[in-house]
C-alpha cells in the first residue's frame, strides 16, 4: 500500500502535486472538465490541513517547445472557478525560472499556484534529473494525483521522487483501488467487455484478464480480426491483419483456460462508413462482401445484457460499435445501460467507454470511471505504474 496525503503532515509546508489537466479543449475552451474535478478532493484536503500547494501538469505534446497552443491558462481559470480561490498561474515559457521560484518562495498556506506546462521542457518526457530537481526545489512534498499520466515515466511524474519525500493523492489511491481490486479480488462471476478498433492494442490487456475473468465479451472492430482467425467473410470491415495468428491464439488460450469468451452472434452492417449509409443485420458467418461491420446486432446485444446481468464484477474497455454516429450507437448504448442497471461492481476504463458513458448520461450509475485511458489499460495489464512505483511505501 502506498501512503497518500494522509499519511503525512503538511501544515505549514509547500507541497507540488502532479495532476493530469490534460483535458479536451475547442477553440481554447474546455469541453469536458472531469479530470479538473477529479483532482478537487486532493487539493481541498491540502489547503484545509494548511499547505501552501503548487500545482503542476502536462497539457497535450508540446515536444518540448513553448507553445502556447498548449498553455495551462484555461486550466488556471476553470480551477479558479471550481476552487472559488485566487489560483496565481506561473506562467513561463521554462516552466522553473527565477520568478516562478520568488512565486512559490512567497506562497502562503492555504494558496494554491499553478505551473505552465511541464512539457514546454524537453526533458520532462526524458524524465531529466535537472528538470526535475528544479520541479522539486519548490517545495517540501511530492504529491502524485496524475492517474492519467502514471503510466509515463516523466520528471514530473517519477524522477521528481527522487529528491522529495513522495506520497499519492485521493485520485490514485481510488484508482488503484477499484481497478485494482477488480481485477485482483473479484466478486465472481467476473466479466470482462473489451472492445475498440484493434486487437494489436489491447492484447496485454485481454491475456492478463484471460487469466482473471470468468467471462470475455469481444465487441467493436477488434471482432473482425476475431472472426477472421475463425474464417469468416468480413467484407469491408476493419481488420487488423498484423493480429490475426494473436487472435487465434487468445481464442485458444480462452478454451484452455475455461474462460468463456463471447463474439457478437449478430452484426450491424453499413454500406460506408458515415451515419446515413444504408444498413442491414447478418449473422456473424454470413456477412456481405461489400458492407461493413459497424455494431454488434440486436441478438449479440440480447446475450451481452443476459451476461452483464449474470456478473458480480464488470470492467469495460472499448466501446463495441462506432458510437460517435447514432445509427452505430445501439450496442455501446444498451450495453451501458445494462452496466447502469446491474447491482455489480462496475469499472469502466478511461478514454472511449468513458466518454460513452459520459455521452449517454449514465455516468453516475457506475461503481467507477477511470481518469486514465492509456494508464488504466497498463494497469488492467497487471504492469506496475511508474508513478505509482515510485511512491513511498506504507
Ligand atoms: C492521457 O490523456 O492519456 C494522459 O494525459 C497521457 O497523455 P500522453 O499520452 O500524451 O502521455
Amino acid at each position: 500500500m502506498k501512503k497518500t496525503v494522509k499519511d503525512i503532515d503538511v501544515k505549514g509546508k509547500k507541497v507540488i502535486v502532479r495532476c493530469d489537466f490534460n483535458v479536451p479543449q475547442k477553440d481554447g475552451s474546455i469541453t469536458d472538465d472531469t479530470r479538473i474535478t477529479a483532482a478537487l478532493p486532493t487539493i481541498k484536503y491540502l489547503l484545509s490541513e494548511g499547505a501552501a500547494v503548487i500545482l503542476m501538469s502536462h497539457l497535450g505534446r508540446p515536444e518540448g517547445e513553448a507553445n502556447m497552443k498548449y498553455t495551462l491558462k484555461p486550466v488556471a481559470d476553470r480551477l479558479e472557478e471550481l476552487l472559488k480561490i485566487p489560483v496565481i498561474f506561473a506562467q513561463s515559457p521554462q516552466v522553473v525560472d527565477e520568478e516562478v521560484k520568488k512565486k512559490a518562495e512567497s506562497l502562503k498556506a492555504g494558496e494554491v499556484m499553478l505551473l505552465e506546462n511541464v512539457r514546454f521542457r524537453k526533458e520532462e518526457t526524458k524524465n531529466g534529473a535537472d528538470f526535475a530537481k528544479e520541479l522539486a526545489s519548490l517545495a517540501d512534498i511530492f504529491v502524485n494525483d496524475a492517474f492519467g499520466t502514471a503510466h509515463r515515466a516523466h520528471a514530473s511524474t517519477a524522477g521528481i521522487a527522487d529528491y522529495l519525500p513522495a506520497v499519492s493523492g485521493f485520485l490514485i489511491e481510488k484508482e488503484v483501488k477499484f481497478l485494482g481490486s477488480a481485477v485482483e479480488n473479484p466478486e465472481r462471476p467476473f466479466v470482462a467487455i473489451m472492445g475498440g478498433a484493434k486487437v494489436g492494442d489491447k492484447i496485454s490487456v485481454i491475456r492478463n484478464l484471460l487469466k482473471k475473468v470468468d467471462t470475455l465479451i469481444i465487441g467493436g472492430g477488434m471482432a473482425y480480426t476475431f472472426y477472421k482467425a475463425l474464417g469468416y467473410e468480413i467484407g469491408t470491415s476493419i481488420l487488423d491483419a498484423d493480429s490475426v495468428d494473436v487472435a487465434k491464439d487468445l481464442l485458444e488460450t480462452a478454451k484452455s483456460l475455461g474462460v468463456k469468451m463471447m463474439l457478437p452472434v449478430d452484426v450491424v452492417c453499413g454500406r460506408e462508413f458515415k451515419n446515413d449509409t444504408e444498413t442491414a443485420v447478418f449473422s456473424c458467418d454470413n456477412m456481405p462482401g461489400d458492407m461493413m461491420g459497424l455494431d454488434i446486432g440486436p441478438e449479440t446485444i440480447e446475450l451481452y445484457k443476459k451476461e452483464i446481468a449474470s456478473a458480480k464484477t464488470v470492467v469495460w474497455n472499448g466501446p463495441m460499435g462506432v458510437f460517435e454516429m447514432e445509427t452505430f450507437a445501439k450496442g455501446t448504448l444498451e450495453i451501458a445501460k445494462a452496466l447502469s442497471r446491474t447491482d455489480a461492481i462496475t469499472v469502466i476504463g478511461g478514454g472511449d467507454s468513458a466518454a460513452a458513458v459520459e455521452q449517454f448520461g449514465l455516468a453516475d450509475k457506475m461503481t467507477h470511471i477511470s481518469t486514465g485511458g492509456g494508464a488504466s489499460l497498463e494497469f488492467l495489464e497487471g504492469k506496475e505504474l511508474p508513478g505509482i512505483a515510485v511512491l513511498e511505501e506504507k
